[in-house]
């Protein structure tokens, strides 16, 4: 398959944009999606308008996207996208074939309805409370606290908002319990899915367990020499598993369900996802209320998708006085080309159905992601992380797998609890954050995971160290 490569173009020179507006927008469609995008219908083009720091996007459906620079404001952008359009400033979106517009809609439908069901709401929180043992505690982690304070003992006060514990160890069952209910309402017989780590296979193939469905979970063969699973094989990783379960259920929309575990795809994946995950941050309101009696200062996530930084931030992308930093991973490090850094050195395509930033080369072609946390390898990210990325309303940074590494020994050292790899990436940037805060600074990191599925890598990895030193 050929790919399309459209660079759309503007009259306004450079030093005229607003802060947030780059200069160059640049689209490119990338061709995993099963049947190739026309290029007319992948066409963008955006017209900035120079009224104050609003810039207006139009896209080919002819939606005009104002973008707000206060944070008060995005929720309305977020809230609209949610129900309607799919579209969060110039990403998201449905972009895909003609055959499966119907079929999405059908779904935008359903989901609407069962938002405001207060039965499928009272069935939803009981399987969350009895069945994925929510709500999950947030959790004051004393040792880590005091490993971070300076020479004075002053330092952050560190929280974890526990969704280890959750049943199958991660985030990953909010969103699965949901949308299997969800396509049992929607009379489907089966479900399909990709997993790259293994949670997301393991929380849908216990929910349809719970809700009587048949299940087929896609796997890359790499990922699956990584963390072992009884699941479908697939040449390559997440992102091949993703494509492969897509075109499974393209060949029977009438009585499969396609189940996406990330935040990104087509218009209603990314919304529906971010939404049964925005349970975390909910609690985490809450769960501070009664703690400290305030809001968090600081909520740190990992970044693969954005599903479980989605799940935590939504509920604070309001407050203008709650930092919002998201942890992609870095890999071999940025300069060597192997990472899943895709907020950080991405541009703007369309992958999987929505526009967002992704990894990609000069062609528009994907180009691999590497990262020691198998779940964070994808090269795209939720088109919702994206905007506030260009609104400026959440912070982005990498780190390593080297520090990473170092991340889930220390907390398995001083606290006695083991993050998956993913969440890791979070733990790690707390080294460069730490310093940089007040005294009593709160903040909440967001233990995504559980990381016995990384214990073996984790091994190898220190044994490899290892034989190199010596
Ligand atoms: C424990 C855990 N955390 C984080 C992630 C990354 O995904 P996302 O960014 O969608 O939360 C994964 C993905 O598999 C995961 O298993």
């Amino acid at each position: 398959m050929s790919c399309t490569n459209i660079i759309g173009s503007t009259s306004f020179h450079p030093a005229k944009y607003p802060p947030f507006c780059k200069p160059k927008f640049s689209t490119r469609v990338n061709c995993d999606w099963p049947t190739q995008i026309s290029k007319d219908k992948a066409s963008v083009i955006c017209s900035v308008l120079k009224n104050g720091y609003t810039w207006t996007c139009n896209d080919h459906f002819g939606q005009k996207s104002h973008h707000p620079t206060r944070r008060s404001d995005i929720p309305r952008v977020l809230d609209e996208a949610l129900f309607t359009t799919g579209k969060y400033g110039r990403f998201g979106g449905m972009f895909v074939p003609e055959t499966l517009v119907d079929p999405l809609n059908k779904l935008v439908a359903e989901f609407n309805l069962i938002m405001h069901d207060p039965e499928f709401q009272a069935e939803l929180g009981i399987a969350l409370r009895d069945y994925v043992g929510r709500e999950t505690p947030l959790y004051f982690a004393q040792r880590l606290t005091d490993y971070y304070k300076n020479s004075k003992g002053e330092g952050p006060e560190i929280y974890l908002k526990r969704e280890d514990l959750n049943h199958g160890g991660a985030h990953k069952i909010n969103n699965a319990i949901a949308q299997v209910m969800l396509a049992k309402r929607m009379g489907r017989k089966t479900v399909v899915a990709a997993t790259g780590a293994g949670q997301h296979g393991v929380a849908t193939a216990a929910a349809c367990a719970k809700l009587s469905m048949e299940c087929t979970i896609f796997m890359g063969d790499v990922d699956m020499e990584r963390q072992s699973s009884n699941v479908k094989p697939v040449k390559g990783t997440f992102k091949d598993a993703t494509s492969e379960s897509i075109r499974n259920w393209v060949g029977d929309l009438d009585s499969s369900y396609y189940l996406t575990g990330t935040a990104v795809g087509p218009h209603p994946c990314p919304s529906m996802v971010r939404e049964f995950q925005s349970v975390i941050g909910k609690e985490t309101r809450k769960q501070a209320m009664e703690k400290w009696g305030g809001k968090p200062d600081v909520v740190v996530a990992c970044v693969g998708t954005g599903s479980n930084a989605m799940g935590i931030f939504h509920e604070f992308v309001r407050d203008e006085d709650v930092r919002l930093i998201g942890v992609e991973a870095g890999g071999h490090g940025i300069d060597s080309g192997k990472h899943s850094a895709t907020l950080d050195t991405g541009e703007i395509g369309v992958y999987h159905g929505a526009m967002s930033y992704l990894l990609q080369d000069d062609q528009g072609q994907i180009i691999g992601p590497h990262s020691i946390g198998v779940g964070l390898e994808y090269p795209g990210v939720s088109p919702e992380l994206s905007f506030l990325k260009e609104i400026e309303c959440a912070e982005f940074y990498t780190v390593t797998d080297e520090e990473a590494i170092d991340a889930y020994a220390l907390l398995c050292r001083l606290e006695g609890i083991f993050p998956a790899l993913e969440a890791a990436h979070a733990l790690a940037y707390l080294e460069k954050l730490c310093p940089t805060l007040a005294s009593g600074t709160k903040v909440v990191v967001n233990c995504s995971g559980r990381g016995d599925k990384d214990a073996e890598t984790v091994f190898k990895y220190r044994q490899k160290q290892m034989a190199q030193h010596f």
